[in-house]
């Protein structure tokens, strides 16, 4: 068995355990990644800190939030741009928490950043829905929900803000079945909300937990714990309405609701609930703990096989997924051999250094500094890691040579030359592999970018080099001008993609570009080539539709409307090889 000393284990936790030397299997075991997906305001900055005041990460509330003038209500991404250097800005935090290791993997939580989220949720175990209980399933919940179903992610949802006047838990039960075709288990269920919430019932054990209202940003106080069937219940409680209906819930929901099934959990198949109240720390405990004990610790990875699915329809069957198939070929995490992938590309976080960051989702094996990996994508050619980033608690820390990361890990390695690209696997051993590819949404918003001046078109290439390398956008050109040359048009899932590229721009690379919006509402890859399209052009079959070129030199087609892109993919579909996405 494989024996080293888990550096994270003396990290700067108040429930840190002495380093230890645990075998490879008992640290992947250890191991839990979550990544938090939400519509904004439900309270994730707010949990997330709960979780990581909870692991000692941090010492108290407000360590993590960004301040109000810092906040702004269109975008997630541009306040976390803004902390960038100080906390979330890491991607990832970790902790130890009762034995455990911990991830949480930041999202940005506006669906023109979907790709974003796709991306690192392809690096998680497990999903966590959070719902503001009052206003139940938004916009973007839905959205990420499907970025998570994707994934097929064991997902867990925490209905928040319960000390508000909310929803009843059976309505908002019912929403998420009936929207989201997933079974709902509640794990915890609720007594009272607004003013009345008391606190929860935990229907695993029937112990109800009862909490005083701390002071804001403390810890709550669990007042007093006891049994369902317990007649002082009635007494703690103080409210016979409530208690009497907590009975009648006990019973309905057994007769409602499926038990606990872990196998459909990990299928993606059911959801265990939680409920209660980040801010007021009501059920945060507890549900930290359950998720502990329940979520899926890194699991077995599906290689790529066919390199053909890849260009599918981003209907779900061709997305790396967390569900497995039967025949797939897998790498088991407690393998040996290194093996991981490059999930997130990020530069210039240090704007000092100009550094150019990959962060690596550890796979299987273990990880050190100095170690020799093959890149899969350049036919196994050897590089040598010899600098690499640890994400310990909320801060970044060079690898030292003590310093080991362990499949499910999160490490960041320096990419001066921008060797490794977004899906790039890295591995050790004789055998090439290869995991299975991410791909790109298809983009909805185009634009022509134009560069101020002519003195400034080196960094204006650089710059657009870098974004579109870490995939903030996509680039397409005129036919012919793939080398370079023309003005690019940059191709985005949502606007606020193209104003993260503008704002970048001009505080990393010192460029105020323009953009021209140009009008279409979708693009389809005709990955069967250029001929096929001319063939499509001559026959007039291709009349009001923009021919553009990727950086590979593939067509793309930009459609002005839903309607003009159906009529096209209903009848040139096969022909031209249409699809919304291509990978590398
Ligand atoms: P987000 O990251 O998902 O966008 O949400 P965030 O945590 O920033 O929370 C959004 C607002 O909801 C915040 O209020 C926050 O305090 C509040 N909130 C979060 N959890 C709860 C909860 O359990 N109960 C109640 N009542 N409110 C909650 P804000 O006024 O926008 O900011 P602040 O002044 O509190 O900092």
């Amino acid at each position: 068995a494989f024996e080293a000393p888990c550096i994270r284990c003396t990290g700067a936790s108040r429930t840190a355990v002495p380093q230890l030397i645990l075998t490879l299997k008992e640290e992947v075991d250890r191991r839990r990644n979550l990544a938090i997906i939400s519509h904004p305001d439900a309270g994730k900055t707010t949990l997330t800190e709960k979780l990581l005041l909870y692991g000692g990460a941090i010492q108290s509330a407000g360590a993590v939030k960004a301040k109000g003038e810092q906040r702004r209500a269109t975008s997630d991404f541009m306040a976390i741009e803004q902390e960038r250097g100080i906390s979330i800005s890491t991607s990832v935090l970790t902790y130890e928490y009762s034995g455990k290791h911990v991830s949480i993997l930041d999202t940005p939580g506006h669906q023109d950043f979907s790709e974003d989220t796709y991306r690192t949720l392809a690096a998680a175990d497990n999903a966590v829905m959070l719902i503001d209980a009052a206003k139940g399933l938004e916009p973007q919940t839905r959205k990420l929900f499907e970025v998570a179903r994707l994934r097929r992610l064991p997902l867990f949802t925490f209905v928040n803000k319960l000390d508000r006047p909310a929803r009843t838990p059976y309505d908002i039960c019912g929403e998420i079945e009936a929207e989201f075709g997933i079974t709902c288990c509640p794990v915890v269920w609720p007594i009272g909300s607004g003013d009345r919430f008391r606190g929860v019932l935990d229907r695993r054990s029937k112990k109800v937990m009862l909490f005083e209202r701390g002071e804001r940003g403390k810890e709550a106080v669990i007042t007093n714990m006891m049994s369902v069937d317990d007649p002082a219940l009635l007494d703690a409680l103080g409210d016979v309405e409530l208690y009497e209906r907590l009975l009648e819930d006990v019973e309905l929901l057994d007769e409602l609701m499926e038990p606990l099934d872990m196998a459909k959990v990990f299928k993606g198949e059911q959801t265990p609930i939680f409920f209660g109240s980040a801010m007021t720390n009501f059920g945060v405990q507890h549900f930290l703990d359950s998720f502990m004990e329940l979520g899926a610790p890194p699991l077995a990875r599906a290689l790529d096989v066919s390199g053909a699915t890849a260009e599918g329809r981003a209907s779900g069957a061709d997305f790396q997924s967390g569900a497995i198939a039967d025949d797939a070929e897998v790498v088991d995490p407690r393998s040996d051999e290194f093996s991981g992938f490059v999930f997130k590309l990020q530069a210039n976080l240090d704007p000092k250094h100009r550094d150019r960051m990959a962060y690596v989702r550890v796979c299987s094996g273990t990880f050190h500094k100095g170690l020799k990996v093959k890149h899969a994508r350049l036919k196994g050619t050897e590089i040598t890691l010899s600098s690499a980033t640890a994400m310990l608690g909320n801060e970044r820390k060079p690898f030292d040579d003590e310093m080991i990361a362990f499949p499910g890990d999160i490490i960041g390695l320096n990419n001066p030359s921008g060797t490794l690209s977004i899906g790039d696997t890295l591995y050790t051993g004789g055998k090439r592999i290869s995991f299975a590819k991410i791909p790109s949404f298809s983009p909805e918003v185009f634009a022509r970018c134009l560069c101020p001046s002519p003195s400034k078109a080196k960094s204006f290439n650089k710059g657009l080099d870098q974004l579109i390398a870490e995939g903030a956008v996509q680039l397409l050109r005129e036919r012919g001008e793939e080398a370079g040359g023309g003005v690019p048009i940059l191709a985005a899932v949502g606007p606020l993609q193209l104003e993260v590229v503008q704002s970048r721009m001009q505080t990393e690379y010192d460029v105020d570009v323009k953009f021209e919006p140009i009008s279409y509402t979708s693009a389809r890859w005709a990955l069967a080539g250029w001929d096929a399209v001319d063939e499509a052009v001559e026959a007039n079959k291709l009349l009001n539709i923009r021919k553009l070129s990727d950086v590979y030199g593939r067509p793309v087609l930009l459609f002005p409307s839903e309607w003009r892109l159906n009529s096209v993919v209903g009848e040139l579909s096969d022909k031209l090889g249409l699809r919304p996405h291509a990978l590398a």
